[in-house]
Formats: C-alpha cells, sequence, structure tokens
C-alpha cells in the first residue's frame, strides 16, 4: 500500500493551483444522466470517488470517460436503473444518484451507503424528499427500493440542510410536473454549482445558495451541455492549514476566497497574514500562531465540518488551547489518538476537542483511516520534526488528486513509497 514519506520542520514556500470541488462534481456527475444526452465537465478534479462515480454511470449504460482533461458523458443509451453493492461499497455517496436514477428510469435500486467513520449517516432526509416528489420508496436488507411514475412539483422542508439530500430533491424536481420549493435547503457552494449545471439543462433553479431553492421541472431537456466546475474551497483550507503548521508562506490560485470566508476569518484570528486577489489567495505565516478561540463547524455559511480536521492539526501549532465542537458528524475525531502519537495535545470529550498548542510535535508512522483525517495527518507531519510516514493515502486521495504534488509545490519534503 502507498504511504507518503514527510519530512517536516521546515518553513513552506509556493504555488499551488487548487483542483475542482470533488463536492460539486459528484453531484453532477450523478445529474448528468437525466438528459439522456451528452455533458462535459472542465475542471473536474482526478480523484477516486470521480472514478468510482464514473464507474457508476458506465454501469448504468452511459459512456463516461475522460478526454483531453475534461470527463465525457453521454447517457443516452443509459438503460439500467441499479446500482450494485460492489459499487456502492466504493462510495458512500452513492445515495447521490438516487434522485437522478429516478428522474431518468422512473424506478431505482441502490444500496444503501451504510455508516462509516463519521457516523451513522442515514438518508431518511433523503428519502423524505423523494417521498415528497410522489416516489414511493422502501429499505430492504441494506438495499433502497424507490419508484415514481411521475414526479409531481410540490413543497419540501428538510428537517437538516442535508447538502445530499438537497442535491437529490433538485435533480428529481428537474424531472418532476411543476414546481418545487425546497425549504431548509444545504446553502453549500456547491449546491450553488448544481444549480448552475441544472441551468444549463434548461431546467428553472432559483434561490440556490439560499435556503429556499425552487425547481420548475421539465419533460426534455438541452442535450449537450458543458459545465465548468468550482474550485475546491476544502482542499484550498486544508493546504493553508500546512502553511500555518510548517510557517512560511504560499500562493494558492484558482480558488475562490468569497467560499471560504468562515476558514479564513479563523485563519487570521491564528495570526496567518491572507490576502485574496481575484481567483489567487497568498497566506504568509511568520512568527508564532495564535488560538483562534472557539471553534465551531456549522452548515455553511458556518465553518466547514470539512476543514475542521486539517485545522485542527494546524491548531496544534499555536498557541494556547482551542476548544473545538464538532456539530455535524458524531464521530468526526477519530483522527487524535493518530496525532496524540505525534506528541499532539488533543483531548477528546465527545464531540468536542480541546487542542493545546503548547508541545513539539515530532514525526512519526501514522495511519490514515477516513479523508478529512489523513488531511490532518499530512498538516501535522509538514509542521512535526522529523520524518513521519503516513499510509491508508486511499483515504487520502478520495479527495486530494495528488497530494504529494501538492506538498512538494509548495516546498514541503515529501516521497511517495509504493
Ligand atoms: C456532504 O455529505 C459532503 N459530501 C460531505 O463531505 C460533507 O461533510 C457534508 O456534506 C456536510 O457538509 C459530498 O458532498 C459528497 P449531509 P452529505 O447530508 O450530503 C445527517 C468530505 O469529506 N443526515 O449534509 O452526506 C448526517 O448524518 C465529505 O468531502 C441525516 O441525518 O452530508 C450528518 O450528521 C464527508 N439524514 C448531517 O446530516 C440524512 O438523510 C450532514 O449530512 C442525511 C444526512
Amino acid at each position: 500500500m502507498q504511504e507518503l514519506k514527510i519530512t517536516g520542520g521546515r518553513r513552506l514556500s509556493g504555488e499551488l493551483t487548487i483542483s475542482g470541488a470533488k463536492n460539486a462534481v459528484l453531484p453532477i456527475l450523478a445529474a448528468s444522466l437525466i438528459n439522456g444526452g451528452v455533458t462535459v465537465i472542465e475542471n473536474a478534479p482526478r480523484l477516486t470517488d470521480v472514478e468510482s462515480s464514473l464507474e457508476i454511470l458506465r454501469t448504468l449504460g452511459c459512456e463516461a470517460r475522460w478526454s483531453q482533461g475534461n470527463i465525457y458523458i453521454d447517457s443516452q443509451n443509459a438503460t439500467r436503473c441499479r446500482i450494485p453493492s460492489s459499487l456502492t461499497g466504493k462510495m458512500r455517496s452513492s445515495v447521490i444518484f438516487l434522485g437522478a436514477i429516478l428522474a431518468r428510469f422512473r424506478s431505482a435500486v441502490i444500496s444503501a451507503p451504510g455508516g462509516c467513520e463519521l457516523g451513522a449517516r442515514p438518508v431518511d432526509i433523503h428519502l423524505r424528499a423523494m417521498r415528497a416528489l410522489g416516489a414511493s420508496v422502501y429499505e430492504l436488507a441494506g438495499d433502497i427500493y424507490a419508484s415514481c411514475e411521475e414526479p409531481q412539483g410540490g413543497f419540501i422542508t428538510l428537517p437538516f440542510p442535508s447538502v445530499g439530500a438537497t442535491e437529490n430533491a433538485m435533480i428529481l424536481a428537474s424531472s418532476a410536473r411543476g414546481v418545487t420549493v425546497i425549504k431548509n435547503a444545504a446553502r453549500e457552494p456547491e449546491i450553488r454549482d448544481l444549480a448552475d449545471y441544472l441551468r444549463a439543462l434548461g431546467v428553472g433553479v432559483y434561490g440556490a445558495g439560499t435556503a429556499n431553492i425552487t425547481v420548475s421541472g421539465r419533460d426534455s431537456f438541452n442535450k449537450y451541455v458543458s459545465h465548468r466546475v468550482i474550485p475546491d474551497r476544502i482542499e484550498a483550507a486544508t493546504y493553508l492549514a500546512c502553511v500555518c503548521a510548517a510557517g512560511g508562506s504560499a500562493t494558492l490560485k484558482c480558488v475562490r476566497p468569497d467560499d471560504m470566508r468562515s476558514v479564513l476569518e479563523v485563519f487570521r484570528a491564528m495570526g496567518a497574514e491572507l490576502r485574496a486577489s481575484g481567483d489567487e489567495l497568498s497566506i504568509a505565516v511568520n512568527g508564532s500562531l495564535r488560538s483562534p478561540g472557539g471553534v465551531v463547524t456549522a452548515p455553511f455559511p458556518g465553518f466547514p465540518t470539512d476543514a475542521q480536521p486539517p485545522v485542527c492539526a494546524a491548531l496544534l501549532f499555536c498557541g494556547g488551547v482551542t476548544e473545538v465542537t464538532e456539530t455535524i458528524f458524531e464521530n468526526r475525531f477519530s483522527y487524535a489518538p493518530e496525532l496524540r502519537k505525534m506528541g499532539g495535545d488533543i483531548k477528546i470529550s465527545g464531540t468536542r476537542a480541546s487542542i493545546g498548542g503548547g508541545s513539539a510535535l515530532h514525526g512519526e508512522c501514522v495511519s490514515a483511516r477516513d479523508l478529512r483525517g489523513g488531511a490532518a495527518l499530512m498538516v501535522a507531519a509538514v509542521g512535526a520534526g522529523g520524518e513521519s510516514r503516513i499510509s491508508g493515502l486511499e483515504h487520502i486521495k478520495r479527495g486530494y488528486a495528488d497530494p504529494e504534488g501538492a506538498l512538494k509545490a509548495l516546498g514541503a519534503e515529501v516521497l511517495l513509497i509504493q
């Protein structure tokens, strides 16, 4: 299994171009099923979750491939409406295909993605949204069976602004008769990007990015669409955290600072100097950093849960103690024991972490067990003195296209061990 060998403790300096957003491209890949035509996706990141989505599209009968750096999908000949469990196991967010398969085929069978290291991750809100649009849905032996003769526009009030459930509702509503209003919708930038794609298909989508989204369904769609995916705000946050941990400076290109305000606020409160100019973001960390005060994760525009692990690792290099509260997932501090092995002062109590910045971290052999936990280990390793080896790279590559190359571009001493 591949490992990253990182020799930390040296200041960073470099430039890095940020990839397209994983959590934007995945729902768009699913939605590309509905037009029965061609979708070209530019700026898509080369991630294992993207490859898994392409495999699911092929299994459903689509043509789905990379072409000159873009993703090319032709869903004209798609015929199948079942995602086999062999594929849903590869990608927990396969439930993201539910609305699209229902919209296209009026019937769908997918395996419930099940819990993972972050927590139970039920899909009840997704199913509630599908039923609100006329689908009959039931779960049996770990599979979800759904059918819907004619989706009818309607009112959906989400009990929680679930990102995936909002996306599933938007996609199924795109092919519903009439107008759908989604209340308490997720407001993440990735929702806005999906709305832009659906509008390119000819769907009327209004209010994406607010808590109330309106979708006017259609019975036919534009057959040839291209879309450029927005930058990955969590990837950008992760590499900013690396500079905070190691000190130094960097310029990130192809970012959207407006999508990262809550994260940038924390880095500034830590004492990092940040300058945004168009789609570039520069960071300089000179001298010691300080605790930013409490950090609480929340749905957008709050502090994003996905940035919590890498930022917590950076907090180990800030003077003082920081209390971090995770409100989105019930088990998102599973990486803490690995940080403690490196000498990190991180105490967990339920969904709260208390992070002390007084101890010097040292290189260690550590293991990534989930995507953003692995990102936290990368941040800690570049700041720690000495050599670290991070195993479980397959988890990290679900969300970071080229972690070795990115860290090298920032001036870190990194080696990919096969
Ligand atoms: C999306 O997951 C992201 N994944 C996650 O990123 C991200 O952490 C999450 O949104 C929150 O921002 C993708 O976009 C592919 P949710 P999703 O539905 O849609 C509960 C990463 O690291 N919930 O907003 O699954 C759920 O258990 C990944 O890139 C229900 O109770 O997140 C969780 O506690 C990790 N019932 C909370 O809501 C449901 O039906 C937020 O989940 C759905 C969700």
